[in-house]
Order: structure tokens, then sequence, then C-alpha cells
């Protein structure tokens, strides 16, 4: 009779969860990438109900995303201030200063996700919803405390972080990952200089120092914020966010930078890929046309073509026009003309099945998460320009893998793109180490769908998980994480016995000294 529970509890998938999902529709990719994550839990009957927090209102919502119930969240009007406060969207070509502290990007970002908080916990769509359903386990973005402490507030104990980026400074300080200065933390403000060099180490630590200061300033507000609405004994955000149960990341295993994890951190990169479908007519007729192979070329979903300057352009057509056995299909706004018999302005390109195609032989792109991964899938060879966000960590993790170049959004200019080019297309090396990586992805023995549904399933069933995946540095400061504290003490030890013994030696050779001198002028 004793083994009877434990064997209903040991049946995968028999059970279809609750499953609560919060999305922080930061960009049109992190909607892409939640709608994947439903498709993959509908398809093994799990129920997901969703919230939508409109962080980014150029998006818009289109049909139901597969969930049970959808609530969505927006700013009055539809106006979130992250729209115009967002330079990354506004100028995406200009290179933001990492250090003026009135221009953090994220603190602008911090600010919005805490208004929106305000609108998600005012939501009577939201707390109807939450208080009329048991949840087996929540599934939230990452990137700001609101959802933990929402979850925590309903007594959802099951918590799941998420992020269709790599891994966001929450799941890394709450999983009790240590910053060290030799490898890139801040994946979502970093300049990512060669870390081998000191100083560029150096700048890195001062770096992460800023961005844990941003962070403290910013959980003591959210703290006053929930303990004003729901009591003082409302506990610390960052005591919930310890109590996550996983951290899922949208990085590839394979493709990420190697680095010190968590066993809570699991890599879903790849995770619902589209699966490549037969081009249209059109396209097929395009491809056909060019005499050695066509290059596809995007900013991806959140650069529209007003904010590529006319030079910017001119730019770009005049170093396509100087590789003429190749054609170039610019997804730009599928009206403006080239001037170029080999340039094709495209309004859409449906990237996956471009990408899958061998007669497409490189790619020029933002390298967002998502084109880095399939381009990567596919053995494409890419030329990078990377924008903000993620994407200058994704496009350098293409240039130490072999398979891409980069050229900097500041430094976009005939000469550049040209030599990027040249390298990508009649360097065979780019292309042999792109097919070798694309092997290697599909030959992997595990999953992301299995590591994300395994998972899942095996957090909703028990209680108390996080214990067992939190590193000690959870519960301790940044300083005593790194070793900084160990480090200052040992200096300072050492410095004082310097001291001591270079006074000492000193004491000691005055005193041997006038010893000497006495004895000679008494001889
Ligand atoms: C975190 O989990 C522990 C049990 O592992 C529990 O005692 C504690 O109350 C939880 N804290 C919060 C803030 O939920
Ligand atoms: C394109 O060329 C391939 C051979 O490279 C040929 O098999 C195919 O029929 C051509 N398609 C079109 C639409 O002309
Ligand atoms: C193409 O040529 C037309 C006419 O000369 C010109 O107005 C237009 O600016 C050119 N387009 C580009 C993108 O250079």
């Amino acid at each position: 009779m004793r083994g009877l529970p434990l064997f209903f509890l040991l049946l995968p998938s028999v059970f279809s969860l609750d499953i609560l999902m919060y999305v922080n529709v930061i960009g049109k990719s992190h909607l892409q990438f939640a709608d994947k994550l439903i498709g993959v839990l509908n398809k093994e009957g799990h129920n997901v109900d969703v919230i939508m927090g409109m962080l980014n209102s150029i998006v818009s919502l289109k049909g139901s995303y597969g969930a049970r119930n959808l609530v969505t969240v927006q700013f009055p009007g539809g106006e979130s201030p992250w729209g115009s406060v967002a330079d990354h969207l506004n100028n995406p070509f200009v290179e933001t200063s990492n250090w003026n502290p009135f221009n953090m990007g994220f603190t602008k970002f911090i600010e919005t996700a805490d208004q929106l908080c305000d609108l998600i916990l005012d939501s009577s769509s939201v707390s109807s919803l939450l208080s009329s359903h048991h949840y087996d386990v929540a599934l939230l973005t990452g990137y700001d405390f609101c959802p933990f402490a929402l979850a925590h507030h309903y007594k959802i104990s099951k918590v799941i972080s998420y992020v269709p980026t790599p891994a966001c400074h929450i799941q890394n300080y709450y999983g009790g990952l240590p910053e060290l200065p030799l490898y890139e933390n801040m994946i979502l403000d970093a300049m990512h200089g060669d870390r081998s060099h000191f100083h560029r180490r150096v700048i890195e630590s001062l770096r992460t120092m800023k961005d844990r200061y941003i962070h403290y300033t910013a959980y003591s507000s959210i703290n006053e914020k929930l303990r004003a609405r729901f009591g003082e004994n409302f506990p610390d955000v960052r005591e919930i966010a310890k109590n996550i149960s996983i951290d899922f990341t949208n990085s590839h295993p394979l493709l990420e930078e190697p680095k010190p994890i968590s066993l809570r951190l699991r890599y879903i990169g790849g995770i619902g890929l589209p699966t490549p479908k037969p081009l249209n007519k059109e396209l097929n007729d395009i491809l056909n046309l060019s005499k050695k192979g066509n290059l596809i070329f995007s900013f991806g979903t959140q650069i529209d073509a007003d904010k590529i300057s006319d030079e910017l352009q001119k730019v770009f057509i005049n170093t396509f026009k100087r590789f003429p056995e190749y054609n170039f299909l610019w997804k730009f706004d599928g009206k403006t003309a080239m001037n170029s018999s080999n340039i094709f302005n495209m309004k859409w390109l449906p990237q996956t099945d471009l990408l899958y195609d061998s007669r497409v032989v490189a790619f020029i792109s933002h390298m967002g998460l998502n084109s880095f991964t399939e381009t990567s899938f596919a053995g494409v060879p890419v030329v990078s320009i990377p924008l903000f966000a993620d994407q200058l960590h994704n496009a350098r993790r293409a240039t130490s893998l072999g398979t891409g170049i980069m050229v900097r959004k500041s430094e976009i200019t005939e000469e550049n793109l040209f030599n990027a080019l040249e390298k990508i297309l009649y360097d065979e090396k780019y292309l042999l180490r792109a097919n070798e990586i694309s092997t290697m992805v599909s030959a992997l023995p595990d999953t992301p769908q299995r590591i994300f549904l395994e998972g899942i399933e095996f957090a909703a069933k028990f209680e108390n998980l996080s214990p067992h995946y939190r590193l000690a540095g959870a519960n301790h400061h940044f300083f005593i994480q790194t070793g900084w504290d160990v480090a200052s003490f040992l200096t300072l030890l050492f410095l004082l016995l310097a001291i001591t013994t270079f006074k000492l030696t000193l004491l000691i050779l005055r005193n041997v000294t006038v010893r000497i001198l006495w004895k000679r002028k008494v001889d």
C-alpha cells in the first residue's frame, strides 16, 4: 500500500499540470520564445494560463498562444514608457556609453518593470485568475522580481524562472553563481573584450560592481512597494528569488561560453526551433539567379527600415555591389529601390527555410539569440552586426566558435564590411567550422525539449527543491562570492607583515650599526 502513491508520483506525464506562466513581453522574440514553450507544454498535455506583461508596446498580440486563459496587462493607452526611453530601439546604431551613470539602459528597464508591476498587482483580471485557480507550478520570466512576488502572494510555492536570452542577473545572483572576472557575467550590459587581458578583467570587475549596485538599489524600492501593499510581513524579494527551483535559459550547451554554472541553471537553447519548410516559387526563382550563392541579411524583428539611415543603406548597397556573383536578400521594407541587380529588398524573409537551403551560403545578422542558434543549427557562417542586449555576447560566441566575423555597429564602413564578407565567402574555414558545429548540435544526445519538460515535471512534484541546487553564494555578499574578502584580508596581512619585517630589519640594522660605531669609538 505504501508504495502506491510513490508509484503514481513516478509515472511521467500521466497527470497534466496546471501551470501559471508569466511573460515579460520585452520584444517580439520574447513572445515567440514563450509561444514555443507553451507549445511544448501543451503537446505534453499540460494546461498553461498565461499573463503577458506588455513592457514593450510596439509588440502586438495575435491569438491566444495556446494559453488556456490569457490575461494581458498593458500600460494605459497601450503606451509603455519603455518605448520612449529605450535608446537601444530608438537609436540602435549608436554605441551607448557603459559608464555614464545617467545613461544606464538597465535602470530604465527596472523603472519600467516597476511601473508595470503596479499595473499587474492592480489588475482585477490577474487577481481573479490567480485566486480562482490552483497551480502546480509557476513558470516566470526572470528579468525582474515582480512575477516572483506575485507567485508568492498567491501561494504558488513551486516556481521556475526562464529567459529567452542567455542567463540573466536574477538567475545568476540568486542561484548563487560567483561572478568571476574571467567570464562574461552580465550579458546584457557588457563590452565583452578579451578577458584573458588583465586590464579587461579589472574593467569588467568594476562593471560587475556597478551592476550589483544598480540591483541593490532596485530591490529595496520593490520591497517597499510590496510591503506597502501586502503588509510588513511580506518577505524580502531576494528570499523569494532564492527559492526558485530551476532556471531555464535559451543558451545552447555547445554554443554558450563554457563557464562555471550550477545545476539550477538549465540550457534549453534550440527548443521548439522551427523545422524548415520548402520555399515558395518566388524565392526559389530568386535563389536560382545567383552564380555562386545567396546571402540573407536581417536586423531581426525589432529594427524597422526607418532606423537604418540613408548613409548606412548606401554603405551596405555599395559593399554588396562589389560581390556581383552573389545575391543579397535583405529584409528591409520591400519597396525602396536598391538600384543594384544583386540586392533583393524583401519585406519579410522565411529565415529558417532560407538558412537550410544549400543555395544560401552566408548570413548577415544582428545576432539575436534565435538567429545565432538557427544559423548554428543550419551550419551557415555569419557576419555579425550586433546592436544591443545579448547580441554582442552572441556575436562574440560565433567569433570564438570560428563560424562568424563581427563588425561593430559603430564601425560599419565599406572597408570593414567588405573585409568581413570577403573572409566569410572566400575563406573556406568558416563554412567548414559552421558545418562541424551543425553536425555536433544535431548529434547531441540530449534534447532541450526533454530538459525543459522533465525539469518542469520534476519541480512540480517537490516543494523543497531549491536548497538542492542553490549554491552557497546566493546567501552571501558579492565580495564573499568572488573571494574579495579573503583576498583583501590576505593582502592586508602580507602588507602588515612586510611593513613589520621592514621596520624590524631597520631597527636591527640601526642597533647593529650603533653598536659597531660605539665599539669603534671605544676601541
Ligand atoms: C524559502 O523556502 C524555505 C524552505 O526551503 C522556506 O522555509 C522559506 O519560508 C521560503 N522563503 C520564502 C520567502 O518563500
Ligand atoms: C533551381 O535550380 C535547381 C538546380 O540547382 C533546380 O533543380 C530547380 O528546378 C530550379 N528551380 C527553379 C524554380 O527554377
Ligand atoms: C536609387 O536611385 C534613385 C534614382 O536615381 C534614387 O532616388 C534613390 O535614392 C536610389 N536608392 C538608393 C537606395 O540609393
